[in-house]
């Protein structure tokens, strides 16, 4: 094999070659399936032969998780592909997981008790993440992460790139260390794979006055822009030149200065970034029409902590006044910030109790008021939700409030009775990423229901396939809403497309008569860690399979 063959080409942090595989001690961590730190996550060879031997025989030729040529220390990935262009989409989608993975056979008609404890939020801490870039000296320990996730995996492959080190001190824990970061830019490759990777945007900004990220792409459920993200940034004094499929940003006058923002749309990311700009301006920066979401709220109490002479009030609230500390000071870490427990998660084990019936499932770990529009609506259809003290009360730190257990009974598929129309909103109102969980559950209950999306405009991917278990649903003509009748559902082999819609269908077989296959986990294991487990624990007839 002619050495120029072997050359590896530079994706993430090393050049990868012959005899290199040995130096890279391995840890092969539990963090989204990515060990972390020093050795590389993806290798792109234009070598066929001898990286093929290396395979695991897995019979795809365009990417593999396997040994290097020794087996010790294998990256996260292998490509092979003759072109360097096309072996970073593919590895892009590769650490997405896009269009391989596991499936789940769901078999209906078990009725779901016990307890099950929800994971810190996936939402929240992968904005936390981003906000670590702030921290110029000492490390950050994020408590209650959902490590599992490969969105978390990959936003640490996007932190490590730019020269950030990552460490899991104990299980949910990660501690980050981005004391000393090596550039603005980081890799498009890990940038690609996760949109919420544009959220690193504003700190690179604050914290070395420029960046350039790539734009992340559209995905199934809506074209998602950024305009309201560069918008905010250009009001708080960035330069932006846009070209090329990214951003580069700047400072005009060398800093960020405070400003008014109002967003035309409570968007959540773009509230995020400005927050994050804000904490470092120059001054006083006042978003109205700001997302109310709990995970800005997180993100804005761990931003008071992080960043001396920052001060942030009206979380939770419309409006937000940021004081910024003007670039002073050292933003040591030596700080830990407990992540807040997922909500949509809550939710969707809530759904599950709902759509199988229980008799008094147990859903640990909530705020209530997080899951209030989730609980009100299917309270509405016929199940009890009460609240009581939590068998995890006191294990974080949410401010004033504590956590507390839901308790579900529901009389199960055929006895709920539908709601005439559901609409989701921004928070406080009903959740669009729950929307196609609540479309399943619909699809089973008793009597008709519109459902309009208001927040995405194509997220009616759930009401498609469940189509494919004999759902009654009519999609109306633009596909931002649709008419389901319920009825009774029956298994069959359904794919998934995106996070909730795939989960959705995971919902759906609970209820359904006989087999429901639901191929392409990936996109699951996204946001929810061990699902197969979790409901494997409170009674549900679940098994993961490797499908080919
Ligand atoms: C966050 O996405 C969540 N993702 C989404 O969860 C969630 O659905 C969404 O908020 C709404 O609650 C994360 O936090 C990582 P937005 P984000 O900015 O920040 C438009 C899941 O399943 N918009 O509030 O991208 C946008 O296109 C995911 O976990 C602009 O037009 O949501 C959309 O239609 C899916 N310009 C609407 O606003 C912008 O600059 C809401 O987007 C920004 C957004």
């Amino acid at each position: 094999m002619k050495a120029s063959d072997r050359v590896g080409v530079r994706v993430g942090r090393v050049v990868f070659g012959p005899g290199m595989a040995g130096r890279y001690p391995c840890e092969r961590g539990a963090l989204g399936g990515c060990g972390t730190s020093s050795r590389p996550a993806v290798v792109v060879s234009r070598a066929r032969g001898q990286w093929a031997r290396a395979r695991v025989a897995t019979g795809d030729d365009r990417r593999t998780r396997s040994g290097g040529e020794s087996g010790r220390n294998p990256p996260d990935l292998i490509v092979n592909h003759g072109s360097e262009r096309r072996g970073r989409q593919l590895a892009t989608e590769g650490l997405s997981g896009r269009g391989s993975g596991d499936a789940m056979v769901v078999r209906g008609g078990n009725r779901l008790n016990g307890l099950v404890e929800v994971s810190g939020s996936k939402n929240a801490v992968l904005a936390l993440l981003a906000a670590t870039l702030l921290a110029d000296s000492g490390k950050v320990n994020l408590k209650n992460v959902p490590t599992g996730l490969t969105d978390v995996g990959n936003m640490v492959r996007v932190l490590e790139s730019l020269g950030a080190t990552a460490s899991q001190p104990s299980p949910g824990t990660l501690e980050l260390d981005c004391s000393r970061l090596s550039t603005s830019e980081p890799d498009p490759v890990f940038v690609g794979a996760l949109r919420a990777s544009f959220l690193v945007a504003a700190p690179l900004l604050g914290r070395l006055g420029e960046a350039t990220v790539s734009l992340p792409g559209g995905c199934k459920i809506g074209t998602r822009p950024v305009d309201l993200h560069l918008f905010g940034l250009r009001r708080l004094g960035a330069t932006v030149e846009v070209g090329g499929g990214s951003v580069r940003l700047g400072m005009a006058g060398g800093a960020l200065r405070g400003a008014d923002v109002h967003f035309d749309y409570p968007s959540v990311g773009a509230t995020e970034t400005v927050l994050m700009a804000a904490a470092v301006a120059a001054g006083t920066t006042t978003i109205t029409n700001a997302a109310r979401e709990p995970e800005v709220e997180d993100l804005g109490r761990f931003l008071s902590s992080l960043v001396p002479g920052c001060s942030i009030s009206g979380l939770g609230t419309g409006t937000i006044v940021v004081e910024g500390s003007g670039g002073q000071g050292t933003r040591s870490g030596g700080i830990a910030h407990y992540v807040i427990p997922d909500r949509i998660e809550a939710g969707t084990f809530l759904a599950c109790g709902a759509i199988a019936g229980s008799d008094g499932l147990v859903v640990s770990g909530v705020r209530l008021a997080h899951v209030q529009a989730i609980a009100d609506v299917l309270q509405e259809m016929g199940c009890e939700i009460h609240s009581r003290r939590s068998a995890q009360e006191g294990s974080g730190d949410f401010g004033d409030s504590s956590l507390c257990d839901l308790v579900v009974a529901s009389p199960g598929p055929g006895a709920l009775r539908s709601v005439p129309s559901i609409e989701t909103s921004p928070y406080p109102g009903f959740p669009t990423d729950m929307q196609p969980l609540l479309c399943s559950v619909l699809a089973t209950s008793r009597g008709k229901c519109v459902v309009t999306e208001t927040v995405f405009e194509s997220r009616m991917s759930a009401c498609r396939e469940l189509r494919r278990l004999g759902a009654s649903i009519e999609i109306a003509s633009g596909g931002s809403s649709a008419t389901i009748r319920g009825k009774g559902l029956v298994g069959a082999e359904v794919k998934t497309t995106d996070l909730r819609q795939g989960v959705a269908l995971v919902v759906a077989g609970l209820a359904a008569s006989g087999e429901t296959v639901v191929r392409d986990l990936s996109h699951v294991d996204r946001g929810y860690v061990g699902l197969e487990a979790k409901l494997a624990g409170i009674g549900a007839d679940v098994t993961r399979v490797a499908m080919e």
